[in-house]
């Protein structure tokens, strides 16, 4: 681990309810006590007001922590007849710090772009939010020697559309297909090898200071396996789906991390 404040981010995906907030705000109130790990929870967008509230109101416990809320998606778009979408500026009106965007599972199934993403971060950054750019490969692609290939795509079209500085407030999580749901994360090795090709990419295309810019892994994530990940040279954290719906798991990982 670097210099750079380590991000532990929660995304619920479309999983918990109330209780779950409930557990973690009262878990992180007890056990939580350093602001040395920065915790982004992303719940569904339904209760990211109950969570931000709630985080609020146990504020006096959590004093001296870091713990922010995050959207899963928001749209490329300001508003308007778009049913079921959510504007950027609704996430941050809400209490929103954080957005999750092109995660895998939106691009696979939600028609989410190389081009979209990129609109979307633009959206994010005008409204104050700190994105969570999900970027990785899918099995075939790795096979095919494609990995850096279609990372790159991703990074460079950001660049392209938010200019140089794009990534001066901005979080990168690397989540390989391949690795998100099966139990079967990437090895610490595996991981750093793409966070360093991430770090030299961002130096070479773009003016923000690419040292900075925390890189979370994410895929199969549990407190079995962060250890050795987060201690990656170039791993500055983790993108945490199912062990996030845990409250011990999770505050174990917050812990490690
Ligand atoms: O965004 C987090 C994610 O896709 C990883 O999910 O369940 O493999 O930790 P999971």
């Amino acid at each position: 681990m670097t210099s750079r404040r380590p991000v532990l981010a929660g995304n619920w995906k479309m999983n918990g309810n109330l209780q779950l907030a409930q557990e973690l705000v009262a878990k992180f109130s007890s056990e939580l006590d350093s602001d040395a790990v920065e915790v982004v929870l992303c719940p569904p967008a339904v209760f990211l007001a109950n969570v931000k509230q709630l985080l609020e109101q146990n504020a006096a416990a959590l004093a001296g922590t870091r713990i922010g809320v995050g959207g899963q998606n928001a749209s490329a778009l300001d508003g308007g007849a778009h049913t079921g979408e959510i504007a950027a500026s609704m996430l941050a009106s809400v209490g929103c710090d954080y957005v999750i965007l092109g995660h895998s599972e939106r691009r696979a199934m939600y028609g989410d772009t190389t081009v979209s993403v990129a609109e979307k971060f633009a959206k994010a950054i005008a409204n104050g939010l700190i994105p969570i750019l999900c970027v990785g490969e899918s099995e075939s692609e790795r096979q095919q020697g494609n990995t850096f290939d279609v990372i790159a795509a991703d990074l460079e079209k950001v660049v392209e559309t938010n200019g140089k500085r794009a990534f001066d407030n901005a979080i990168i999580a690397y989540e390989p297909l391949w690795a998100i749901g099966t139990g079967n994360s990437a090895t610490p090795e595996q991981a750093q090898e793409v966070h360093a090709f991430i770090r030299a990419h961002l130096a070479k295309i773009s003016d923000s200071d690419a040292n900075a810019v925390r890189i979370l892994y994410g895929g199969s994530v549990t407190p079995d396996n962060a250890v050795e990940l987060f201690a990656q040279a170039d791993v500055d954290g983790g993108l945490i789906g199912g062990a996030s719906l845990d409250a011990d798991k999770f505050i174990n990982l917050c812990q490690m991390a």
